[in-house]
């Protein structure tokens, strides 16, 4: 950060830690904090992961002590680029943003730099060859998750196949098209099960990563085809729709049609743990903690590490069932 950056970022901080202060609460003068001004647009509350992660993220704000401006883009991509634009002309010390979709983000990625404000990527990456456009990318491996849920399959496929015909008649619920994660779990499965000639993709269609759209293909997909043995979905939430979509048609969720999701939030776990999932490879929502740290770091011109792994397990129904009692989200 340039001085002169952090003399415009210091008098707008003063000002708006007195108004903070005046209207009683939040911020820097609540919680002790250094005055670091954090703008972050959310992707929206599509999910049971994504209102998790934003308690995280406002949680671990208000322990740092760092005041954050908070957004949601109610999954539309202008939305995301109007916020960040906003926070441009406010200097705020930090962007940080998990974006709907991975490409179209360079011009207002450059604005950024030009008014000399680090970007902090966070949860879902973009499509970008230049990579001085952000300082870092905290976030899972997505195609590593996709990865695991394939292997299971491939490890399980003895017992996989319900209509015992030979073949693995996979159907797809894809997250929300030209997301990072749809992309990339639909990678990693398919690099999975590349060597299997028994299971096949039949079917996939996007759910925008919501409980109904999960719901709604995995009806269509039902109405056009009785011989499905596994669903895989990129998360948890269109699991449960389809859940709901395989008992209105007289089906047993987990024995009839065996099911695998990403995510494992609470309600997936339940459902892992009851024996309608059957397998959940975990996608950690709980981004906030490192967050802030790296919203510090960067401010104070430290050195952070461009790309930053969550760590992530997987849970068969048994493992679900140990940890159930202790889940946070
Ligand atoms: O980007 C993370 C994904 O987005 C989660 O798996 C999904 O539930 C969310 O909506």
């Amino acid at each position: 950060m340039t001085s002169k950056r952090v003399v415009a970022a210091s008098t707008f901080l003063m000002s708006s830690a007195l108004i903070l202060s005046a209207c009683g609460g939040g911020g820097d003068s609540a919680s002790g904090g250094d005055g670091t001004v954090l703008g972050f647009s959310q992707v929206g509350a599509e999910s049971g992961w994504r209102t998790a992660n934003t308690t995280s993220i406002q949680g671990a704000a208000s322990e740092a002590g760092i005041d954050l401006k908070f957004s949601d883009a109610q999954q539309k991509q202008e939305n995301q680029i109007k916020a960040i634009r906003t926070y441009i002309q406010q200097k705020v010390d930090v962007i940080a943003f998990s974006p709907v979709v991975e490409t179209g983000w360079e011009p207002v990625l450059q604005e950024a730099k030009r008014a000399n404000i680090p970007v902090i990527l966070t949860d879902r990456s973009v499509d970008t060859t230049d990579e001085s456009l952000y300082a870092t990318f905290l976030g899972s491996d997505f195609v590593a998750e996709g990865v695991k849920a394939g292997d299971w399959l491939v490890e399980n496929s003895a017992t996989s196949d319900v209509n015992a015909d030979g073949r693995i008649n996979v159907v797809e619920l894809e997250g929300t098209t030209g997301a990072a994660p749809a992309i990339d779990r639909a990678e990693g499965f398919r690099e999975a099960i590349a060597a299997q000639p028994t299971i096949a993709i039949s079917k996939s269609q996007t759910g925008d990563f919501t409980r109904d759209g999960g719901k709604q293909v995995m009806e269509s997909f039902l109405n056009s085809d009785k011989a499905i043995d596994v669903v895989y979905a990129h998360n948890d939430d269109m699991g449960l729709g389809a859940i709901e979509a395989i008992e209105a048609a007289g089906l047993v969720p987990g024995k009839d049609i065996k099911i695998i999701t990403v995510d494992a939030v609470k309600d997936g776990m339940q459902a892992l743990a009851d024996g309608k999932i059957d397998y959940i490879v975990e996608c950690n929502p709980l981004l906030g903690p490192q967050l802030m740290d790296l919203t510090k770091k960067v401010v104070a011109g430290e050195e952070v590490p461009k790309r930053v792994v969550t760590e992530e397990t997987t849970f068969t129904r048994d493992q679900a069932a140990a940890v159930l009692a202790d889940r946070q989200y």
